[in-house]
């Protein structure tokens, strides 16, 4: 995720910022810059790809000034590029910004600077448009930085945190936050202002928090902060005691953990930035209308790992929202059985990384057959996103377990709208039902928090299974697409020789293995099918299997099968797996930190799978 780190007073601002982006690097990242404020000018430097390749650009650079701002981009709008790279300066290039987030509006404001100002625009973000308008606003506010961001946050919607100099302003860093973080370190005679606490713990151990719609102007003496109506806020710093390391995690043991629990956050992000004002989907990145969708006639899924199952459960409500018929594949196999694919298939790629050569492969195979390629990606400008026809960015912000967890379930939202939006283009869908699944997709991301509130109900669960040689997990129908992903889960990080299977089909071969005390995870949590797989848990129970149900609130019946029950909250039957798939992923994550095992680098696993 983005990050930025600014530095007013009287050592060399460029060492220090680029050791405060250093302590960020950690969160991801495509590209890195520098802001510096060097007698009386701006000395901007920013470069795609690592910080190193920034330290390379300015090696050997006389940069002694001891003001300036700095970045580290994780790329939404516009692909990482040098140009895209912040900071972004003003026509003039005497103001320099800075920004993480979103400026929902910049296209309008984008337009207004071009048509009444003649403002050139080099960049494809919506960053730009806040340093354009920073340089037109400081003419009328007589050149006062900070009345120039106040006036501009009028102007502006969306969720962001930006800090702006002014080559005018020696010594003066100006930022403003809504609803994205950002905090200000206290020295003396120095001062920082920084999107994230590591970025300056090795500086300064007193932080001020920053509110929403709260501007910060500092210098090396001051440091004021004025709330939305431009009133001076007093505010004692707090004293932070952890360690760089504990910050990085937010707290949290493992990168595992932290990511589970951003889930109600990420999923937010991916959802509400796809309805318009009038509560419809709006998918940005998706040009496929109507008419184009008159001439496809099948869908493929084609994912690795996780990936894959997120597009399991794609194909199921895709399938029945839409009415188009929908298979599903592994990258790897897809590409080496000669698949039936024309001009009239659609072909959805489902990866976090974007990267992984498999489903790279499969989409170029895809293409060469004439097929529209959409992908689900998480991150921006990657390869499978650059060679889409359509894309979907999933918005998780970046994922560093290598177990996914929040990608996980943002592709499955991602999906959700893929199938709300097609059902509504093929008029497979009632209005009523679109709003319905809608609303049910706008609840998740509390039910999701009701379910991590109660961890400690897994954890003890953890404990009483943890040394198990096995675990099966069953399901019917989208339980099944879910009990395939958990057990992926638990056998990624625990090393538990799990197995996973549509439940409907034990009684073909795998129940052969049931033993007394064989665990037995049970997903009943699909209404529909509840009274089928009822009598599936039975069979297992019958031979003594161990029973973990997971069903929703208020089906207590399936206790009297069951030697434990997990609740998930009450729902739609479409939307249960990204209720239950967050149980299965703190039993696995409990289950590997009992066992002491490395969860966020498991062993023989890579992140992003680029060979075959
Ligand atoms: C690797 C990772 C998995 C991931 C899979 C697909 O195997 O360990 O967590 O699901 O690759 O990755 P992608 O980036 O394409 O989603």
């Amino acid at each position: 995720m983005c990050g930025i780190v600014g530095y007013t007073g009287h050592e060399n601002a460029k060492d220090i910022i680029i050791d405060g982006l250093k302590r960020l690097e950690y969160r991801g990242y495509d590209s890195a810059g520098i802001a510096i404020q060097e007698k009386g000018k701006l000395i901007v430097r920013k470069k795609k790809g690592e910080i190193k390749e920034l330290e390379k650009l300015i090696d050997g650079e006389e940069i002694t000034g001891t003001t300036g701002i700095g970045h580290t981009r994780w790329a939404t709008h516009g692909e990482p590029s040098d140009l895209n790279a912040h900071p972004h300066v003003s026509a003039d290039g005497r103001v320099a910004v800075v920004h993480n987030g979103i400026v929902e509006n910049y296209m309008e404001l984008k337009r207004q600077l071009i048509e009444d100002y003649g403002i050139l625009f080099e960049s494809e973000t919506d960053t730009e448009v806040i340093a354009k308008m920073l340089g037109v606003l400081l003419e009328e506010t007589d050149g006062s930085l900070s009345d120039a961001v106040y006036e501009l946050t009028r102007k502006m919607r969306g969720t962001y945190a930006f800090a702006a100099i002014a080559a005018d302003n020696p010594g003066e860093i100006v930022a403003f936050r809504k609803d994205a973080p950002l905090i200000a370190g206290v020295g003396e005679g120095f001062n920082f202002i920084a999107s994230d606490i590591p970025a300056v713990l090795r500086y300064v151990n007193d932080i001020v928090l920053i509110e929403n719609e709260e501007m910060v102007v500092a210098t090396p003496d001051s440091l004021r902060i004025y709330d939305e109506n431009h009133n001076l806020v007093k505010r004692e710093p707090m004293k932070v005691t952890w360690s760089l390391e504990d910050e990085e995690k937010g707290g949290y043991e493992h990168f595992m953990l932290k990511e589970i629990h951003e889930q109600p956050k990420v999923l937010k992000e991916t959802l509400y930035r796809r309805l318009d004002e009038n509560g419809r989907i709006y998918l940005d990145g998706i040009k496929l209308d109507s008419e184009d969708l008159k001439n496809i006639d099948k869908i493929y899924i084609v994912a690795c790992g996780t990936a894959y199952h997120a597009g399991l459960v794609g194909k199921y409500v895709i399938e029945k929202m839409s009415r188009i018929p929908v298979e599903v594949d592994i990258a790897s196999e897809f590409r080496y059985r000669d698949p039936i694919v024309d001009e009239h298939t659609l072909f959805i790629a489902v990866s976090q990384s974007g990267e992984t050569l498999d489903t790279l492969a499969a989409l170029r195979e895809a293409k060469s057959k004439g097929a529209r390629i959409l992908s689900v990606v998480n991150v921006v400008g990657s390869s499978v996103a650059r060679e889409s026809d359509d894309v979907f960015y999933t918005w998780a912000g970046p994922e560093i377990a290598v177990a996914s967890t929040k990608a996980y379930t943002t592709q499955l939202v991602a999906m959700y709208l893929i199938a709300l939006y097609l059902g509504d283009l093929t008029g497979s869908i009632t209005e009523e039902y679109y709003q319905r699944i809608l609303n049910e997709l706008k609840s998740m991301p509390d039910k999701i928090q009701q379910i991590l509130d109660r961890s400690d109900e897994i954890e003890n669960l953890a404990e009483y299974l943890y040394n198990r040689d096995q675990v099966f997990f069953i399901g019917r129908g989208l339980d099944s697409a879910v009990a395939y992903e958990g057990s992926l889960k638990l056998k990624e990080i625990s090393y538990i020789n799990s197995f996973a299977i549509a439940a409907g089909e034990l009684k073909h071969g795998t129940i052969a293995l049931m033993e007394p005390e064989t665990v037995v995870i049970a997903l009943a949590t699909v209404d529909r099918l509840f009274e089928k797989m009822y009598s599936n848990i039975e069979e297992v129970k019958a031979r003594k299997a161990h029973v973990v149900s997971i069903a929703k609130e208020g089906r207590t019946e399936i206790e009297r099968q069951s030697t434990n029950v997990i609740y998930i909250p009450d729902c739609a039957d479409e939307v249960t797996p990204i209720l239950s798939v967050v149980v299965l992923q703190l039993f696995a994550y409990f289950v590997a930190k009992i066992k002491g095992e490395n969860i966020d680098k498991p062993r023989n696993l890579a992140k992003s799978v680029t060979v075959e």
